[in-house]
């Protein structure tokens, strides 16, 4: 069966219906720009449900007004091709018109999260990722949608928003997809120069090297931090946005790292935004 390319909420609507009627649906929300991490949160599904489903649509509501939204990548093509390739039934394309037509009113606002983490440098950032989660959860109806354990803070965010709005989606997190020399795999990798690539390792370093004092037995949060933040300020091409030690799901400070505490680092390289975590053994 060929990849259907839908547009309109209706149309998407109607091919998840008939899809779901046959077995269970999957659901993979991107932006584009696919790369391995994305593919893996497809061929998840791939292997659990009878069909999946993605969509591409670069949110202009979760970019700042100072962000990369006209200069994020959308090489639709290439992107259409590897969803044929990987098995993907269906595809959903929509404009920002249609997604947010005129008159528009209606945002989704998850209280104390969205101010964490990513949250505090990026204001409404979390607002607009739980309003375009939502509105395509709502036209795909799937038994199960996928995320990447990659953008931890908005697994967090999105997580209390399905539990809070009863939403039956199962939600499915899928690890990390790194780089053989550790980064972790990012639409906006593409961005950084050479120099910033290799500054930007610094991060999942930073994260190793912690997970692995923790591993030796230090549980205080603030030698962990020490610790990597000594290897993030040694890379002058990097500026750190916040380095932090906190529960998985209140995304709040913790006083203990016990196990199952995320560590979650943002940093930039030039003007390009870089994001890693890692979750305490
Ligand atoms: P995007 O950045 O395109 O990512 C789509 C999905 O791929 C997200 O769930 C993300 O966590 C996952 N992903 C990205 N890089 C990954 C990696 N290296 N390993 C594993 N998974 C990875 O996240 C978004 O888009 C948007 O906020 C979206 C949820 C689509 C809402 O607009």
């Amino acid at each position: 069966m060929p990849m259907e390319i839908l547009e309109s909420p209706a149309a998407m609507r109607d091919c998840c219906r008939r899809l779901r009627a046959q077995g269970s649906l999957g659901f993979v929300p991107t932006m584009g720009a696919l790369h391995a991490g994305h593919m893996s949160l497809i061929a998840a599904s791939r292997q659990r449900d009878a069909a999946s489903v993605a969509s591409i649509f670069v949110n202009p509501a979760q970019f700042g007004p100072q962000e990369d939204f006209s200069r994020y990548p959308r090489p639709r093509e290439a992107d259409l091709a590897q969803l044929e390739q990987a098995g993907i039934a269906a595809v959903f394309l929509p404009t920002s018109a249609v997604m947010y037509p005129e008159g528009y009113a209606s945002y989704v606002e998850v209280e104390g999260l969205s101010e964490r983490l990513c949250g505090r440098s990026r204001p409404g950032h979390f607002r607009g990722v739980a309003t375009v989660v939502l509105k395509l959860c709502q036209i795909v109806n799937p038994e199960r949608a996928y995320f990447g354990q990659k953008d931890a803070a908005q697994v967090a965010v999105l997580r209390r928003m399905f539990h809070d709005f009863n939403c039956d989606w199962e939600m499915i997190v899928c690890p990390i997809v790194r780089e053989p020399d550790g980064l972790a795999l990012s639409s906006r990798n593409q961005y950084l120069s050479p120099a910033q690539r290799q500054s930007a390792l610094a991060l999942s370093r930073a994260l190793r090297a912690m997970a692995e004092a923790h591993a030796a037995g230090r549980r205080s949060p603030a030698q962990l931090l020490a610790c990597g933040r000594k290897i993030l300020d040694a890379e002058a091409g990097l500026r750190l946005d916040y380095l932090e030690a906190v529960d998985v799901q209140t995304l709040l400070p913790v006083a203990d790292a016990a196990a199952g505490t995320l560590i979650a680092v943002a940093a930039w390289a030039g003007s390009t935004r870089l994001i890693d975590n890692c979750v305490l053994a």
